[in-house]
């Protein structure tokens, strides 16, 4: 069945969605589902579960011409919003029995001729299962790649990503999702290598951070000179991030620094509480991994926002062991009301990222109307 969206794009019919998240946070990633969920007027639920991977089954309340177009709305609309999914599409095919001596022609017969998407991605559970197709998904990537490009399926200018997401080398669904709101890492992945000079593994989780933000805000909010606040500092691992782009660190701790990012001349040790730190004049980024509760945290960085201490911030929650949905939403009403008080509305964004661990990652960052 196709669908036709703005006299524009024909689509296919979707039978709901692909979600990527964290292994173990299934149970957020559906909360998230069903809270997302409940501004699309229809039926909802999860079909299939497997480790950081959610099938999920919608039923749009809409006339069938309007249910595919309403769903990719939505998509773009919540991509944004999503904490625990890292990546979403629509699916449109589950093919359960791959030929395996021939999963290529399989594949290109369940992918509708009149489809034009700009990229490819496989993806799969993020498990030992998972890792052990890469060598397949190599084999099949050009040669797939290459046969879309020549029927024209595949060009630089269309608005949709192809995703095939494999369970195992015989199961795979196949997904469609906006291109500028879906990852175009696999599973929502980034491929940061650990930096030789970097003190601590945590540099990655600020490293992720920052690639996740859109380029033009990479652009206007991160420029040598400008000055950071690091609260929870050591050893350096964001604080040396920070320094790599020529920023200036006030890095807040009571544990002492790596002493070669200390030699960079760039960075202040301040030994005091980061619940009592505060700068004399507004900084261009606070940011903040301190182990606590995650409410204080969320407390703390509202706190910072009103009177006005930063103009951006990147922070880590650390989540409890149980009802993680309701802490972090807890949070979040924290963090937006501050910002709904400030004239200057700036933007809140939670996600868990692939560095996270029983985490999230927070960041506030001025509206896009405000000059850098
Ligand atoms: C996860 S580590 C930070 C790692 C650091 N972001 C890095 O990349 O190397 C947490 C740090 O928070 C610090 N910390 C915890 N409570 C604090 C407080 N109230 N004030 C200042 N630092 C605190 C700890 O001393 C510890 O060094």
């Amino acid at each position: 069945m196709t669908i036709l969206v703005s006299n524009k794009f024909i689509l296919p019919a979707f039978s709901g969605l692909i979600l990527h998240g964290r292994p173990g946070f299934e149970t957020e990633l559906e909360a998230d589902f069903i809270y997302r969920s409940t501004t699309l007027a229809g039926t909802h639920s999860i079909t299939e579960r497997h480790e950081g991977l959610l099938i999920t089954s919608c039923s749009i309340d809409a006339p069938i011409s309007e249910r595919s177009p309403l769903l990719l709305q939505h998509l773009q609309q919540w991509w944004p919003q999503w904490i625990f999914a890292r990546q979403v599409s629509a699916c449109f095919a589950f093919l359960p029995a791959l030929n395996t001596q021939d999963r290529i022609q399989d594949l290109i017969q369940a992918i509708p001729s009149f489809l034009h998407v700009c990229d490819v991605v496989f993806e799969s559970t993020d498990s030992n299962e998972g890792k052990s197709l890469s060598r397949l998904f190599k084999a099949l990537e050009a040669r797939l790649t290459d046969q879309l490009r020549q029927q024209g399926t595949l060009r630089a200018s269309a608005p949709f990503r192809l995703h095939l997401v494999f369970r195992d080398g015989q199961t795979a669904w196949l997904g469609l999702s906006p291109a500028d709101a879906s990852s175009p890492w696999p599973m929502g992945i980034p491929r940061l290598k650990m930096p030789g000079g970097a003190p601590s593994r945590s540099t990655l989780k600020l490293d992720e951070a920052l690639q996740w933000l859109r380029e033009e805000d990479r652009i206007r909010l991160l420029k040598p000179g400008m000055k950071v606040v690091d609260l929870g500092a050591a050893p350096g691992g964001w604080t040396w991030q920070m320094v790599q782009r020529g920023m200036l660190v006030t890095a807040v701790d009571h544990g002492s620094m790596d002493k070669a990012l200390m030699q960079s001349g760039m960075v202040e040790h301040v030994s005091a509480d980061g619940f009592v730190y505060r700068p004399r004049k507004t900084v261009d980024w606070l940011l903040c991994d301190m182990v606590e509760q995650p409410r204080r945290i969320a407390q703390l960085l509202a706190q910072w926002l009103q009177q006005n201490h930063a103009r951006c911030i990147i922070a880590n929650l650390k989540l409890p062991m149980k009802r993680r949905w309701e802490e972090v939403q807890l949070c979040l009403d924290i963090l937006h009301k501050a910002a709904r008080s400030l004239p200057s509305a700036p933007v809140v964004r939670a996600r868990q990222l692939y560095h996270d661990r029983e985490e999230i990652t927070i960041w506030v960052l001025p509206s896009r109307s405000e000059g850098s």
